[in-house]
């Protein structure tokens, strides 16, 4: 699978809100899925989100190191649908920018709707690095970076 360059600021992708995916459009999507998904390990990423290979669509990858059952997860136009009042300082990083750590307050608990890579709707609670990095990459798909917050 070809690994994808990862664009870096100040490039003009990273600042656009991305559009959603039409659910007939998901199927099609497969093979950029999965270049997302070696991008990302080979970048030692724990998300990546579209716009930073320069494709303004919302879809995210999530690194199997910080999802509850230990698989890939792929989201499709994820939406944070609840959330807990407590957010959580911590530092992250980003990928599309590289050497910089920044301590970011997020959400300590999210509720989150997506569809997956079949089109199915997700609806599930994050808690948490996962919810962290989930919170990250929909921040990306808002064109939102870390050096925002
Ligand atoms: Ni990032």
């Amino acid at each position: 699978m070809p690994i994808l360059k990862i664009l870096t600021i100040p490039e003009p992708s990273l600042r656009q809100k991305s559009v959603a995916v039409k659910p007939t459009e998901i199927l099609k999507l497969k093979p950029l899925f999965l270049d997302m998904i070696d991008t990302m390990y080979s970048a030692d990423g724990v998300g990546l989100a579209a716009p930073q290979i320069g494709k303004n669509i919302r879809l995210a990858t999530i690194n199997k190191e910080v999802t509850p059952d230990k698989k890939d997860w792929i989201l499709i136009n994820p939406k944070i649908t609840k959330h807990s009042w407590k957010r959580i300082k911590d530092e992250e990083g980003c990928l599309s920018i590289p050497g910089m750590k920044k301590e970011v307050a997020r959400y300590a608990k999210i509720t989150i709707k997506a569809l997956d890579v079949k089109g199915r709707p997700l609806n599930f609670q994050a808690e948490n690095l996962f919810a962290r990095v989930i919170q990250h990459e929909i921040d990306h798909l808002d064109g939102i970076l870390i050096v925002d917050k």
